[in-house]
């Protein structure tokens, strides 16, 4: 995917390759910042006020102020977006506790780095929907605090790679024999026709696409727990999917060379599909958020 040609950087548009940093930003020194991922269609930000209210949640786990009110960010959003019309996006949002000399602790004064950019959405590959996509189980190796939307993700790097290299899609995460999450998604399971999606807490980041699922699964009366699921379970699944904000929601059809669902994927997906798409008909035409 080509590099965005135009971002925002503390109050600037600029072009990608005039935009600078410090080498000094506690974001390139130690990881130290948040950030956002949203999708945009038909111009228009999904899920909105849950991705503000979850970035408001982040900031104040590390103790860093919003140096931007709702309006400003709303502003920003609608600039970048234009730039690339009505095609579907995804606009990436970002900020560091900002530049100081390298010290553990916070400093005393700091002005928090604000970055964003937004370019179009890359959808998965068509038949990664038709015919699902592979996943592998790793040791989930992070830390207890994985409900900050933090840019320190070395851990799901690792873990995302080393699916890669074994030709998957997806790391599913396990933690204590249960399933946390994927490297960079959350997973649900099907089984006898019911969902269920691991808890919200510190073990996982509690995905917007996530909360959408389990809201239009109550809305439409398909069954829906938020709970503990063994690794086991993963296996005696007739399905497993994956959620994110650029992936929305994949079918997995094959785990650790193990076949689920008869590695195809299920009703219960086209069910949810079909309710996702209509909510993302509903938001381009501005009746849902
Ligand atoms: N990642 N869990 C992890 C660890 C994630 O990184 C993501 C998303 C999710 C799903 O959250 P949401 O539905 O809000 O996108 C769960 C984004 C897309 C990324 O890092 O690119």
């Amino acid at each position: 995917m080509a590099l965005p040609a135009r971002v925002y950087l503390n109050g600037e548009y600029l072009p990608a390759g005039s935009a600078r940093i410090s080498v000094f930003d506690r974001g390139f020194v130690f990881g130290d910042g948040v950030y956002e991922v949203i999708p945009v269609y038909g111009g228009r930000p999904f899920r909105l006020t849950h991705h503000l209210q979850r970035l408001d949640a982040s900031l104040a786990s590390v103790r860093i102020p919003n140096p931007l009110n709702p309006g400003q960010w709303h502003d920003i959003f609608r600039e970048l977006i234009a730039e690339h019309g009505a095609v579907d996006q995804s606009i990436y949002l970002e900020i560091t506790r900002g530049a100081a000399p390298r010290d553990h602790a916070f400093p005393a004064a700091v002005t928090p780095t604000v970055f964003a950019y937004s370019q179009p959405l890359a959808y998965p590959a068509p038949e990664q929907i038709r015919s699902g996509v592979h996943a592998i189980t790793v040791a989930d190796i992070r830390w207890t605090r994985c409900d900050i939307k933090a840019i320190a993700l070395l851990a799901n790097v690792l873990m995302r790679q080393t699916a890669v290299e074994s030709g998957c899609a997806e790391a599913i995460l396990i933690r204590d024999d249960r399933i946390t999450e994927g490297a960079a998604s959350n997973i649900f399971i099907v089984s006898g026709g019911s969902l269920a999606t691991p808890p919200k807490g510190p073990f996982i980041l509690p995905g917007i696409t996530r909360d959408l699922v389990i809201e239009l699964a109550r809305d439409h009366g398909i069954p829906c727990s938020e709970r503990d699921i063994l690794r086991s379970e993963l296996f005696a699944a007739d399905e497993v999917w994956m959620t994110s904000s650029t992936k929305e929601i994949l079918p997995i059809v094959r785990i650790d060379d193990r076949d689920i669902g008869g590695g195809r994927p299920g009703p219960a997906l086209q069910r949810m599909l079909e309710l996702y798409q209509d909510y993302k008909h509903a938001l381009r035409k501005g009746h849902a958020e």
